[in-house]
């Protein structure tokens, strides 16, 4: 077994902007090769935080390090080499053509040269490679920045909402990307607000809210946190079932609907169900990590009440 090395730290960081702490007492730490999805509200904190991890700022308090190293805005340059970053909202240089760009990013990071990993990438997304960046649309601008942050092979991918101005077609070509960079080991560390995409490619997820982190699983732990939603229609009142995880009940023009999460064996939900008298209509769907994280942000996340 070889040992694990952390390539992201952060140490109770904390960031203000003037009296505001955007970013309050945040620690946690990224092992090589985790395919971390960074999630939260717009204004959680992400964009800040992963600001502080590339060094474009500081911590007000608290320590920050990368591959090891302590980063500052002055120090940040030395890892750059081995970070390839883009963000949905990027400023682009206007007056460089796409490929300008791009071989102006492989020439920063060491003279390795990328020619396969740059002709993969330029299959892949078609970008238009030939235009000024300043005259792109701003899906086609992104395609650039996303080749620009993998096409030099970094150890670290950085991404702060990636996939916010692609289409459906894009956004699955940008997830396969980041399979096959986790699949050779890259360590990736993306905000999303796309919580499904998140599910789909992350190996952990970390959840912030008003600027501190409220949650941090695996994928393992997250598929847990899956299970049912049932929703029952009744003429008389009905009281949750044992386990019922957040539920919630009102009158609807006189009938009664219940509502309730549930992540248990199903059978002893399906006896309930069968003894419960004048249901007018049941409804039972997947519980969608949307709806999760919802409960989560308005603070009725129970954790899986009824655990023993
Ligand atoms: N330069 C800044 N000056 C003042 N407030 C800021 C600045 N940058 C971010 N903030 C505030 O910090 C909070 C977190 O912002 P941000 O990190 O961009 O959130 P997110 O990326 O999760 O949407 C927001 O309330 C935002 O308005
Ligand atoms: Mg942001």
């Amino acid at each position: 077994m070889t040992e694990k090395t952390t390539v992201l730290k952060l140490a109770q960081v904390t960031k203000k902007f003037r009296r505001f702490a955007a970013v309050s007492k945040v620690s946690f730490a990224v092992e090589q090769g985790e395919v971390v999805g960074f999630v939260g509200e717009n204004g959680a904190g992400k964009t800040t935080t992963i600001n502080m991890l590339l060094g474009f700022t500081s911590p007000t308090i608290g320590e920050v390090e990368v591959f090891g190293q302590h980063i500052s805005p002055a120090t940040a340059h030395v890892s750059h080499r081995r970070i390839g970053y883009a963000a949905g909202d990027m400023e682009l240089p206007k007056h460089m053509t796409g490929a300008q760009y791009i071989h102006f990013v492989m020439a920063q990071s060491g003279g390795k040269k990328h020619a396969k990993r740059y002709g993969e990438l330029v299959k892949a997304y078609r970008p238009q490679l030939e235009k000024r960046i300043g005259t792109l649309s701003r899906g086609n601008k992104q395609k650039i920045a996303l080749v620009a942050a993998f096409v030099t092979e970094p150890e670290l991918v950085v991404l702060d909402e990636p996939t916010s101005g692609l289409d459906p077609v894009m956004q699955s070509v940008f997830l396969a990307t980041v399979r096959e960079e986790a699949a050779r080991g890259t360590t990736i560390f993306m905000s999303s607000h796309y919580l499904q995409e998140v599910a789909e490619v992350c190996t952990r997820v970390i959840l912030m809210k008003d600027g501190g982190v409220v949650e941090d699983l695996s994928a393992e732990e997250l598929a847990e946190r899956g299970g049912k939603v049932v929703t029952l229609k009744s003429y008389k009142e009905i009281k949750p079932p044992e386990h019922a995880r957040w539920p919630s009940s009102h009158v609807e023009s006189d009938v009664h609907v219940l509502a309730f999460g549930y992540v248990r064996e199903i059978t002893p939900l399906l006896k309930w169900l069968a003894s419960q008298e004048d249901v007018i209509d049941l409804d039972i769907s997947e519980h969608t990590l949307e709806e999760e994280f919802k409960h989560i942000y308005s603070g009725q996340d129970d954790k899986g009440s009824g655990d023993e």
